[in-house]
């Protein structure tokens, strides 16, 4: 019999190799690499030698009945997901810790037990007494749901497998599950993956829509395997800044929908309140214009979001290196628009340090806030304050051009309607801006236009 190969795992992100090494090969991340059994348990039962069975082929057209999606009972959380939970599917649910992942999910379970579903909860980071009080305090203690306190895989599928097929099954989190099958700790990629598959298993199999709550490491990935977020349906983030009342449920990946949706709650004293407007929700409602600061219509799926940003510069004197600090947009992002402004408008940022902010604990994935970012840095720069009641949006090239953005007449309608009366975007865009709201807009060609006009405008 050939002896068994060794197996390393690296536990960041999951890679193998069959020689020890102090770095990996893959993500690069030191002293990750663990040694796990070679033989699979997949492996370990089948003979692959002896030849399979022949699979048959179906055409893509096949008659089958279209999953029934469930309401969540919080329409934020529906319209994240596309529309509702899907049987048999899986959903892994990220964000840093405390943002209020289990908060969410228990409201969820709660609701959708409440209106006659069968929920199951399992937690396995908290003891049942803990999730029973947080449930009093969001005054859904009295919703009939199968709560534990467990974390093997093996006692939770044993228990499932005995009672009527479940509507949901919770798991928080996955990371401390364990499957005595496989070896090494909780948390290790291969009981993250065996575990998630086990579960992933029983939920096609049995049509109980199964969430995942997965932890996020420093960087911001679902801690540890990225594997997981091959094998779920659904990839969602919870996101927002804790300090901050706001709350946003992005999805990441979605099998059966969008990605581009989000849902927007607001953490408060009983639970997550769901926000069904939330474009002036990032603005800070001054009405005095101040330098430094611009409202950027953002586009969140279909749905249009007021932000405001906010620049600040600061002059240094000695010739320490100047800070630059982002909160809630890209870093290389606000480099490389810092050095489009040098190099194509000749402004100088070098000896300055820029601190740039997303009000209200928003993060902006939109590329279209390049030209509102822009106008905050110049008119931080120049001390000027922009045109009160106005809104800025455009990508910008290396060139140091305008680019046109998608549904820009989304944009418009939605800054109309909340009493925006100038406009400043891609040239373009001008035959979107409906001629009754009564918007001035002003379409711009390059940053060098933009410069000029928040300069020489008071
Ligand atoms: P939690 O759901 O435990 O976060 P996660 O599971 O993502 O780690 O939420 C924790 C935070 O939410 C905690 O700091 C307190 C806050 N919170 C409220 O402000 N109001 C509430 O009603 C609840 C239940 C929690
Ligand atoms: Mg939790």
């Amino acid at each position: 019999m050939a002896k068994p190969k060794r197996r390393y795992v690296c536990q960041a992100c999951g890679s193998v190799t069959h020689r020890w090494q102090g770095q990996c090969a893959d993500c690069a991340e030191w002293n990750t690499l663990v040694e796990e059994a070679a033989e699979t348990v997949f492996s370990a039962k089948h003979d692959l030698s002896g030849g399979g069975r022949r699979i048959e082929f179906v055409p893509l057209d096949a008659k089958v009945p279209l999953p029934v999606r469930r309401k969540t009972g919080l329409a934020e959380f529906d319209r994240a997901l596309g529309g509702g939970l899907v049987p048999g599917s899986a959903v892994l649910m990220g964000g840093d810790p405390g943002i209020g992942k289990s908060t969410l999910l228990l409201q969820t379970a709660a609701q959708i037990a409440r209106s006659g579903g069968s929920v199951v909860y399992i937690s396995g980071e908290e003891a049942a007494g803990q999730v029973r009080l947080r449930a009093e305090r969001l005054g859904m203690a009295d919703a009939p749901i199968k709560l534990a306190s467990a974390t093997s895989v093996r006692d939770i599928l044993t228990t499932l497998g005995d009672m009527d097929a479940a509507d949901l099954l919770v798991i928080d989190s996955i990371q401390t599950m364990h499957s005595d099958q496989i070896e090494g700790a909780p948390g290790t990629v291969s009981q993250v993956r065996g575990c998630a598959l086990e579960l992933i298993r029983f939920a096609k199999s049995s049509g109980t829509a199964l969430v995942l709550v997965g932890h996020v490491t420093k960087d911001g990935n679902i801690a540890g395997p990225r594997v997981l977020e091959h094998m779920v349906d659904v990839v969602m983030s919870f996101e927002g800044e804790r300090s901050h009342q706001f709350r946003v449920l992005r999805a990441l990946k979605n099998r059966f929908g969008a990605v581009d949706e989000i849902g927007v709650f607001a953490m408060e004293g009983h639970g997550l309140a769901e926000v069904s407007n939330p474009s002036s929700l990032f603005l800070s409602g001054r009405d005095e214009p101040l330098a430094g600061s611009a409202v950027f219509p953002a586009l969140e799926g279909t749905r249009p979001v007021l932000v405001e940003i906010q620049a600040l510069i600061v002059r240094l004197q000695s010739g320490a290196t100047p800070r630059r600090a982002v909160v809630g947009w890209d870093n290389g992002r606000l480099a490389m628009l810092l050095a489009v402004l040098e190099a194509r408008c000749g402004l100088n940022f070098s000896t300055a340090e820029v601190y740039l902010n997303v009000a209200g604990g928003y993060r902006l994935t939109d590329p279209a806030a390049d030209l509102a970012v822009a106008a905050a840095l110049v008119s931080a720069l120049a001390d000027r304050p922009l045109p009160s009641r106005s809104v800025w949006f455009g990508e910008v090239s290396l060139a140091g051009e305008i680019r046109p953005v998608s549904h820009a007449g989304i944009r418009l309608k939605e800054a109309a309607k909340l009493g925006f009366a100038k406009a400043s975007g891609p040239r373009d865009a001008v035959d979107k801006v409906n001629p009754e709201a009564g918007m001035d807009y002003q379409g711009l060609t390059g940053l060098l236009n933009l410069v000029d006009r928040i300069v020489a405008n008071p």
